[in-house]
């Protein structure tokens, strides 16, 4: 059998194969209140039949003001919590494992959905005012967040445990925590947008302690049996800052306090960054991050064929695949993957037709 479909045991979690729906936004929570609805359940859902082995809810904000838009999911209430709860079922009766990442977006909230433009959202258009842990905009035009104060950090803080163990009341599986693409916690890792001068900015230890403080949080929350991932820009792409040595660091530090998987983006926080893509185009960043913190890895970006998911695996460059655009092009992906490389594959008997 191909190592793609080996099963992985992660905490007391064993999940079937080693495809994982990268989180995906889809600013679709209409109501603005960030409550999941019928779109989330069978995008979600379309994903878990298509024979994922863990499904990954998209960035999940911790509070309103975390939010990327007005129409992103949020899990900070009962009434969101209680609307997630079908969506969890139904990707545990498909035999996929149900995930979710939770977030809060800092100085690049309040915009609007891409396809309307991800323009800056004012308060007169649903927007709100943004905070970061320097006031610092992420590009010219766009707003001038709010310095967090200590008592702020702390409420943060909060909110993702707060997040966390409804999360885990509800029945998801694993949860990954958001520290990339320059949202807030990536706000207060890079020393491009952290220049406090209190023990959350400076050095690279005093930068981290954010993140260290939300995961020691988290995990004092969630049952031991939980696994617990962390999505970090490895690096920023960005001359002078956050780096791949910077990124083992701080994984082996996550490691210690209970991080099991490092789920290996980059970039984000800079419009400066350069980044060429390409297929691939993290694999090196994952096997960086897995060799030199020894630790389990997810790779991502560009992975569209099976043979090369496989191939990145038996390189042990990673131990896990985050596939996004592919899924979102195939839901089925992992189903006629499994025929690719292992010579037949099992599909839902409701679909048996369509290979007949
Ligand atoms: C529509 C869309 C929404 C996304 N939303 C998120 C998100 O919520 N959280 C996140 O960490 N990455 C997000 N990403 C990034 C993807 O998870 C993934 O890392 C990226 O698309 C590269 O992988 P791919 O080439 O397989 O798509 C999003 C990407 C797309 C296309």
């Amino acid at each position: 059998m191909s190592l793609l479909f080996n099963p992985i045991k992660i905490r007391s979690i064993i999940i079937k194969n080693r495809i994982f729906v990268s989180p995906m936004c889809q600013y679709s929570s209409e109501t603005k209140d960030g409550v999941p609805n019928e779109w989330h359940l069978v995008h979600l859902g379309t994903r878990a039949i298509g024979g994922a082995g863990l499904v990954m809810a998209e960035a999940t904000s911790v509070t309103p003001e975390g939010r990327i838009s007005p129409y992103d999911l949020g899990l900070w209430n009962s009434k969101q919590a209680d609307s997630f709860q079908p969506i969890v079922k139904f990707i545990e009766k498909y035999n996929s494992i149900p995930s979710i990442q939770l977030a809060h977006a800092g100085r690049k909230a309040s915009r609007n959905k891409p396809w309307l433009g991800s323009n800056r959202l004012n308060i007169e258009e649903d927007g709100w005012d943004t905070v970061a842990p320097s006031s610092i905009p992420y590009d010219n035009n766009w707003q001038t967040p709010e310095e967090l104060t200590k008592e702020a950090i702390a409420n943060l803080i909060s909110a993702f445990s707060k997040s966390a163990k409804y999360a885990a009341d509800i029945g998801f599986k694993c949860i990954e925590l958001h520290l990339a693409h320059g949202y807030l916690a990536n706000q207060f890792l890079s020393p491009i947008s952290n220049k406090r001068t209190d023990e959350y900015g400076g050095s690279l230890k005093n930068r981290s302690r954010f993140v260290i403080e939300v995961v020691k949080a988290v995990r004092k929350v969630i049952p031991d049996s939980i696994p617990l991932f962390a999505r970090i820009s490895v690096t920023e792409h960005v001359e002078g800052g956050w780096d791949t040595t910077d990124s083992i660091e701080l994984s082996t530090t996550l490691k210690s306090e209970g991080v099991d998987l490092i789920d290996c983006s980059s970039g984000g926080n800079s419009p400066d960054q350069n980044l060429e893509t390409f297929p691939g185009y993290q694999v090196p960043l994952a096997s960086h991050v897995k060799k030199g913190a020894d630790i389990l890895t997810g790779a991502v970006g560009m992975i569209n064929k099976p043979k090369q998911a496989e191939k990145i695996l038996n390189d042990n460059h990673s131990d896990v695949v985050f596939i996004g655009r592919e899924l979102l092009r195939n839901p089925y992906w992992p189903l006629d993957a499994k025929s690719e490389l292992d010579g037949s594959t099992i599909w839902p008997g409701q679909y048996i037709r369509a290979i007949q």
